[in-house]
């Protein structure tokens, strides 16, 4: 009989120990080992068809280079974030709260893809629950495969079968190895996993999209080196009552990192949102005090968004301050900075904040507009529903300049704005001749206050 060996991982950061310990020495985290079976026998590894020569190493210059072929997706926004489609074996990461749409979005694409053969492989579902799904999103294809299987070795012999273009994991913590024996989930599972499905894709060029499970603390369950080895992490996200969500790529090996993607879950799927300044701002016939809209960058995505405030008397001691999608920090400085610079008595005052779609907004270039959100509904007068705001407020009340002022001003000019208040600092890199609506350029929150109320 062969000796169990077994072995102490932390199961916040994966490092191991042989012996418990309290602390882990490696991310500082108490009480984080568990005790997991490691035991590795000399049973058959998955090792592609190819017999592998070891590398030697070769001159930079000497390795051919094509561009690669990227598998463009019929969805526009997936491929905006991966970077322009999905590159050919590459593996990439979602994670995302329960219910937040994961399984969804991956089917669908699954489902658009009528030109590559798609193996879904679904640990968490039966194959009727997947095909109810598919009803529900109502598209039909003839080479979506599904497979129920949570062992990797099986799973390894139906993708010599079927020989899949893109392979499709929900969710990487219901797989397990029979390398190993601990239960399917645990750190050292949820990595050989990983790691043999790695190994899969760089040999034959599959891209393979793991569904991955996040802890309560939104951090991808499973050991952060599961983040390190797959090439590009995905976050989805948005309020589970909204019907927006965002797609965020938080690590990408071929592409930017900052790019965003929006959907709005409807009753047969996902819906691209490709114009989602439209959607953030909130129709109204009237103009109503305590609303301001803001250019903001979010990546390199220009987004018009709308803050809300509402200022009233305090009627219980302390004033209360809340903020919804903002940093409350931040709001009790620039609450500050009303109340010295501009003499706004806000010590009495509950101070709302919210803005709207569900989004969380730390672009400094919103302060401006939440300074006339909150003046506004202080002084009860509205603001003019087509102008806007981009510009970072100081602690003296200057008004200070915002990276890419332009993309912003061209972004408010599509959605009809007549006019934009920035900083007066943005100046040298800008022609304000060039845009079609009126360009304010200010330096002190004094001469918005004057304009916005005189
Ligand atoms: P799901 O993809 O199962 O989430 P995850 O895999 O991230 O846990 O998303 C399920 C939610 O989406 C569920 O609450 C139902 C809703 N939904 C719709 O509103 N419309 C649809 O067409 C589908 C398929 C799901
Ligand atoms: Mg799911």
């Amino acid at each position: 009989m062969s000796k169990i060996k077994t072995s102490y991982f932390c199961q916040s950061c994966g490092a191991q120990s042989p012996k418990w310990i309290g602390r882990c020495p490696a991310c500082g985290q108490w009480n984080t080992y568990v005790e997991e079976v490691l035991q590795r026998e000399d049973k058959k590894k998955y090792s592609g068809t190819s017999q592998k020569i070891s590398p030697k190493p070769t001159p930079i210059h000497e390795i051919s280079y094509t561009q690669e072929n990227r598998i463009q997706t019929c969805d526009g926004e997936l491929n905006r974030v991966l970077g322009g489609g999905i590159v050919p074996g590459s593996v990439i990461l979602i994670g995302g709260e329960p219910g937040i749409g994961k399984s969804t979005l991956l089917l669908q694409l699954a489902l658009n893809l009528v030109s590559h053969k798609v193996l879904y492989v679904s640990g968490e579902e039966s194959e009727q629950q997947v095909k109810m799904r598919a009803e529900r999103i109502g598209i039909k294809s003839d080479n979506c495969y599904i497979l129920t299987e949570t062992s990797t070795q099986n799973i390894f012999k139906q993708i010599e079968i079927l020989e899949p273009d893109l392979l499709i994991v929900d969710s990487i913590q219901t797989l397990h190895s029979s390398f190993i024996e601990s239960a399917a989930g645990s750190i050292s599972q949820v990595r050989e996993c990983t790691a043999e499905l790695l190994r899969y894709a760089k040999e034959s060029a599959t891209p393979v999209f793991l569904i991955g499970h996040i802890t309560k603390e939104g951090m991808i369950a499973g050991p952060k080196v599961l983040e390190h080895m797959v090439d590009t992490v995905l976050q989805f996200e948005g309020d589970r009552h909204l019907a927006y969500r965002i797609l965020r790529a938080t690590k990408n090996r071929f592409g930017s990192a900052s790019e965003l993607g929006i959907y709005e879950m409807q009753s047969n799927g996902l819906r691209e949102v490709s114009n989602p300044s439209e959607v953030l701002i909130s129709q109204r016939d009237d103009d109503l005090s305590g609303i301001a809209i803001s250019a903001t960058l979010e990546g390199n995505r220009p987004l018009l968004v709308e803050i809300q405030s509402l200022v009233s008397i305090a009627t219980y001691g302390t004033p209360q301050r809340s903020c919804t999608g903002f940093d409350t920090k931040r709001l009790n400085m620039l609450l500050a900075v009303l109340e010295k610079r501009a003499g706004f008595r806000m010590g009495t005052q509950d101070v709302f904040l919210n803005i709207t779609g569900g989004l969380y907004v730390e672009d400094p270039a919103v302060d401006l507009a939440v300074c006339a959100s909150i003046a506004s509904s202080f002084e009860d007068k509205c603001i003019s529903g087509n102008w806007c705001f981009a510009a970072e407020v100081g602690l003296g009340g200057e008004v200070r300049a915002v990276n890419r002022v332009e993309q912003r001003i061209t972004e408010a000019e599509k959605m009809g704005f007549k006019k934009i208040f920035i900083s007066r600092y943005n100046k040298k890199e800008l022609f304000p001749e060039r845009f079609n609506i009126e360009v304010r350029m200010i330096s002190r929150l004094d001469e918005l206050f004057a304009e916005l109320f005189s």
